[in-house]
């Protein structure tokens, strides 16, 4: 698989939930390559949380700090990055994304995401009233946008270590 990526990176894209960061490092871990989280750089670059910037700046804002890391992060290669869930929504971002390598959606069910994201409450986009229909409106809006991503990775398997065997194989 390494040989293959090049100089390319590899690119984890989905909704919040889907396990971008967990798979991420484990399959940057089982190549060796280096990993990147694109949130956790933001919070770096700009030392607030997510939810502090958009509560003080709000999503557009947010979203053009996100595409400016985002095209650094990916200006070298290879290693395996995973992104906040809106990144391939936005065009800006996600044709740095095109660019930038080979993008995997791990896809998920809504009973499965919601399981992860209701145990944590740092995800401004699901501070409503009934967040977990507010996710599955984004499902809704957002899956026919991730099924333009490289790679799909439909796991019916919610195991790290089998959907990490699962990406490596389809690269
Ligand atoms: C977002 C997902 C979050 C984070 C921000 C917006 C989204 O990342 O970037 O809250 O629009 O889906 P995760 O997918 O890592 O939770």
């Amino acid at each position: 698989t390494r040989a293959i990526l090049g100089r390319r990176n590899l690119i984890l894209v989905g909704l919040m939930g889907a396990g971008k960061s967990v798979i991420g490092r484990l399959v940057a871990q089982q190549l060796g390559l280096p990993f990147i989280d694109t949130d956790t750089e933001i919070e770096r670059v700009s030392r607030m949380t997510i939810s502090e910037l958009f509560t003080a700046y709000g999503e557009t804002e947010f979203r053009a700090l996100e595409t400016r890391v985002v095209k650094r992060i990916l200006r070298s290669g290879p290693k395996v990055v995973s992104t906040g869930g809106g990144a391939f929504i936005n065009d800006k971002t996600r044709r740095q994304i095109e660019r930038g390598g080979i993008s995997i959606w791990l896809h998920a069910d809504l009973e499965v995401l919601w399981e992860r994201v209701n145990k944590r409450d740092h995800r401004p986009l699901l501070k409503t009233e009934n967040p977990k229909q507010t996710l599955e409106k984004l499902m809704q809006d957002r899956y026919p946008v991730y099924a333009r991503a490289d790679i799909t990775i439909n796991s019916r398997d919610v195991r790290k270590e089998v959907i990490c065997a699962e990406v490596l194989e389809a690269v």
